[in-house]
């Protein structure tokens, strides 16, 4: 059994809004092992970017927010750290890039700074050195003119630039977990690739372990081991990246897959959607939440199912 880098049980998420609460995510449990790339799919609105806020407790600091369960790195919980260990645990372990990187850059601090402080905070290179480094990652990860570049502020610099800005911080760290929340969709294929790549020397230089929140299949395909897949706030089903694509158990999966578009499918085939939405994360009923849009719901159904063997399903084996 390898040992897991990142352990996160029972996971619970809740927004207080003037609606009511927001239950938005619901017994999340999942671990990585080292290297290991988990993928978390689902539509939007499932719970995903709650879930990657709350692995260090991001979402704290909003007053409207409560989180319960147990987040262990290492063996050692996040969950009931200080504000101050937690940045500590951010700024060494686990490096977050998110799709709108704005809130997490220092304002007040050029870019090239803010990689060369990552890049000392590990090694204890001569501030040149430093900066040096700082405009060869810039290089790295695609941005042109890098010297110039990291001469600028943070809102000098386009949302795909700032995007790139992160990853760049984010392989000086050489964290032990990456958490990834789409971090390719405000990018063109050409930079995509790049940062995919760069993900993949992270991953294989550092041994880093990867939660990548994607809705590309494409990304899926080509870089994670293993896919959990969200349902209003639940893991509904999770396994092996190649068996979850070849064969999906749980109806929403399948439907999930069929929905999204793919190169080897012919372009003029209408793409099927799940009819129904999605339900309002405000209400907790007993059965399966996919119930009422499920084509092959039956009574059992009323009951929640749990997950189990990798599903949350009543259907026997999942899909029928
Ligand atoms: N800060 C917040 N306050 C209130 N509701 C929120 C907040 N953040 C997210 N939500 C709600 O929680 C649910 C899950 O959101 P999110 O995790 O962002 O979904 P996803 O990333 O899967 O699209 C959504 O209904 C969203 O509107
Ligand atoms: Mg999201």
């Amino acid at each position: 059994m390898p040992e897991n880098v990142l352990d996160v049980h029972d996971l619970d998420v809740r927004f207080a809004t003037e609606a009511g609460t927001i239950h938005a995510v619901r017994d999340v449990s999942f671990s990585l092992t080292r290297g290991e790339v988990l993928a978390l799919v689902g539509e939007s609105g499932s719970g995903k970017s709650a879930t990657a806020m709350s692995l260090t407790a991001l979402n704290r600091a909003a007053g409207n927010t409560r989180v319960t369960g147990s987040v262990r790195l290492h063996g050692r919980e996040l969950m009931t750290l200080s504000e101050r260990e937690l940045r500590d645990v951010r700024g060494a372990q686990v490096a977050m890039v998110f799709q709108d990187p704005m809130t997490s850059l220092n304002p007040v601090r050029r870019v090239g700074d803010l990689i060369a402080e990552v890049i000392r905070a590990h090694d204890p290179v001569p501030r040149r050195a430093a900066a040096r480094r700082a405009v060869e990652l810039l290089h790295e990860v695609g941005i042109a003119e890098p010297g110039r570049r990291a001469e600028l502020f943070p809102h000098q610099l386009s949302g795909g630039m700032r995007q790139r800005v992160l990853i760049a911080m984010a392989l000086a760290l050489r964290p032990a977990v990456l958490v990834a929340d789409e971090p390719t969709t405000a990018l063109d294929v050409t930079i995509q690739a790049q940062i995919l790549r760069l993900i993949r020397v992270l991953r294989a230089e550092h041994g880093t372990s990867v939660l990548l929140i994607t809705h590309d299949l494409g990304v899926v395909a080509g870089l994670a081991d293993r896919v959990a897949v969200m349902y209003a706030g639940r893991i509904v089903e999770t396994a092996p990246t190649s068996a979850i694509l070849a064969s999906p158990r749980h109806p929403y999966t399948a439907g999930l897959l069929e929905s999204i578009p793919r190169i080897d499918h012919p372009r003029s085939a209408r793409l099927p959607s799940i009819a129904g939405q999605p339900p309002t994360l405000q209400d907790d009923d007993p059965g399966c939440s996919f119930a009422p849009r499920c084509r092959s719901a039956h009574e059992a159904c009323a009951r929640r199912p749990v997950l189990s063997d990798g599903i949350a399903c009543h259907l026997p084996g999942g899909r029928r």
